[in-house]
């Protein structure tokens, strides 16, 4: 039986495809587009779903959207009226765009993919959070959490799972949002709006959370973890540009120029950013209140996220906890739930976000509707398109690009590792590509994490990323405890996606300090040889040359674009930036690039 789950028309848009109950490919829309969140209807990821199925879209059993679109807009329509006329703006460009096509998603689908409106169905925003959680999740039972934006109007929910079922207990509405709330201050911050939400996260550790009491002027938390915005400060729900107010303005001050370098006294100024300005120290201190703001909307974050954790670990008495939404992939409050509440372990899937409600709309569908078993837990984020030695040797050759191939994965892997310790930067490409936004292996930039000015020279030859954004160490699964503070690590899937931060053990900060954030934490992601046979071997071939299994790991982009998903695309990412080497499976291109 092949189910085809759909996510889109808000954030980012995916496809997935579901055989028999097990996932046998997964991907956002933006990968094959090439236009970063990419929300459109997932033509290109849906057809390469097919692809990797071997059949036709009007083969497909069922097709099931992740929301529900009358309900979504009934959400819309209600609270611009409650806003009337501030919110003529929403309401008309509302009018326009779902009478267009998102209202009429059951006809869109029929009519794309030839899929009579039968077997078409419509699961909800946040069971669909929820569903690609648990059902991923190896947990016979769970409690579950999930916070967003908004979905159709739910906000939060919390509920318990158990075999095929999910229930959701409690929900906080629109306009009430934690995942809104600090979206407004990553606007006022000067980043784009779900976009800029990691740079908040790596920025907060720059500051001191002075501002605590502020931002509990804009949210009232209760006990229960339930949680009310006081409205005068936001815009978001009857403006389509801003999300915060005057109100807002006055009490945190003018918003942050979004084309201002940000630095403070602690991250110091980068060589990247250009010639240092003589006011440097002043610009400087005015950005720390920007970052003292940072730590404080991220402290609170933090406190009403473990507030949920608790209230639903005591609702449920379960040790297990799965948790998604957009909220989910803020690593450092899933860090502090496993450490700071009675639940033993956390699943969050690598695509938390809305990208992820098209695996969890095709779950919902198998189990829920259906009532079939399970049998499928997400151990790895492969789901993407691979492109094999024939693709990537017609492409070189095509191209008269000079390579070296080696047959021998052992040379391969010597030869990295010593241009690794040489402190070349690497690109490395193998089989599919992640299900995410994190790079995991497959579609990464690698570098030694033991030079303390390997995280600027990234940043000079690839990023040109804010200097005060950490960059990930991959570990080996079994070494893991000597370098973080993480116990028993080879059990936390999270860990496995870079979805929790912990802190490096004192004594390692220094020996790995291109991945130890201003604060003493990394996001690390633990690497198992079933999932990552190539990229383990890497860092196992590198821990015995250097003594440090660890490696550098940033995903593979310029700033600004989707991860690469091609070899032409990877190729073309590493004629346009600093990179030395190229290694495409098993061929390796070097830098001056020769030509046959
Ligand atoms: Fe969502």
């Amino acid at each position: 039986m092949d189910i085809l789950g759909i996510s889109c028309y808000f954030h980012d848009a995916a496809a997935a495809l579901l055989r028999d109950g097990q996932l046998i490919a997964a991907a956002e829309e933006e990968r094959f587009t090439r236009k970063k969140h990419d929300y459109e209807f997932p033509q290109h990821a849906i057809d390469f779903c097919l692809r990797i199925g071997g059949i036709r879209s009007a083969e497909l059993d069922y097709v099931v959207f992740f929301e529900k679109p009358f309900i979504k807009f009934e959400r819309l329509v209600l609270s611009s009226m409650q806003t009337f006329p501030r919110s003529h703006k929403v309401f008309r460009e509302a009018m326009i765009t779902w009478f267009g096509d998102k209202l009429w998603i059951k006809h869109l689908i029929q009519k794309r993919l030839g899929v009579p409106p039968s077997r078409i169905l419509f699961s909800e925003h946040h069971l669909s959070h929820a569903a690609s959680a648990f059902f991923c999740s190896p947990f016979e039972e769970a409690a579950i959490l999930t916070v967003d934006g908004v979905g159709e109007w739910t906000t939060a929910s919390l509920g318990i799972a158990k075999g095929t079922e999910i229930k959701l207990l409690k929900e906080i509405r629109f306009p009430h949002s934690l995942g809104l709330l600090y979206s407004a201050f990553t606007a006022f911050l000067g980043f784009e709006v779900n976009e800029g939400e990691y740079k908040v996260m790596g920025m907060a550790p720059f500051g001191t959370p002075r501002y605590i009491d502020k931002v509990y002027k804009l949210i009232r938390l209760g006990d229960d973890g339930s949680f009310e915005l006081n409205m005068d400060y936001f815009s978001f729900h009857h403006s389509t540009e801003k999300t915060f107010n005057g109100k807002f303005e006055d009490l945190f001050g003018p918003p942050r120029d979004p084309k201002a370098h940000f630095f403070t006294p602690a991250s110091g100024y980068p060589s990247y950013f250009g010639e240092k300005p003589g006011n440097f120290a002043d610009v400087g201190k005015q950005n720390q209140h920007y970052a003292d703001i940072a730590a404080s909307i991220q402290a609170v974050t933090e406190e009403v996220m473990l507030k949920m954790a608790q209230y639903v670990y005591k609702e449920t008495g379960l040790k297990m906890l799965c948790m998604a939404g957009g909220v989910a992939l803020n690593s450092v409050a899933n860090g502090k739930i496993l450490r700071e509440t009675p639940f033993e372990e956390l699943y969050v899937q690598p695509s938390a976000g809305d990208g992820g409600g098209a695996i969890g709309a095709a779950l919902y569908a198998y189990h829920m509707v259906l009532g079939k078993p399970r049998q499928f837990i997400m151990e790895h984020a492969y789901w993407g398109e691979e492109h094999g030695p024939g693709e990537i040797e017609r492409f070189l050759e095509d191209n008269g690009i000079r390579y070296q191939r080696f047959d021998d994965e052992e040379k391969l892997m010597d030869r990295v590792v010593d241009w690794l310790q040489e402190g070349k930067v690497i690109g490395w490409f193998q089989g599919r590509f992640e299900w995410g936004p994190r790079a995991l292996g497959n579609r990464s930039i690698l570098a030694d994490p033991r030079r303390a000015d390997m995280k600027d020279l990234v940043n000079v030859k690839i990023k040109f990323r804010e200097p005060f954004r950490p960059f990930a160490p991959s570990v080996l699964a079994e070494r893991v405890e000597e370098y973080f503070a993480l116990p028993e690590a080879t059990r936390h899937y999270p860990a496995r996606f870079m979805l929790y931060v912990v802190d490096v053990e004192e004594d390692k900060r220094d020996i790995i300090p291109a991945v130890t954030h201003v604060d003493g934490t990394g996001r690390l992601q633990t690497v198992r040889k079933e999932q990552s046979r190539k990229y383990y071997r890497l860092i196992e071939r590198f821990g015995q040359a250097t003594g440090v299994p660890v490696l550098l790991n940033t995903s593979f982009n310029l700033k600004g674009e989707p991860i690469v998903n091609t070899p032409k695309e990877a190729f073309h990412t590493f004629t346009q930036s600093g990179m030395d080497i190229l290694v495409l499976g098993d061929y390796v291109i070097e830098k001056p690039i020769g030509s046959n």
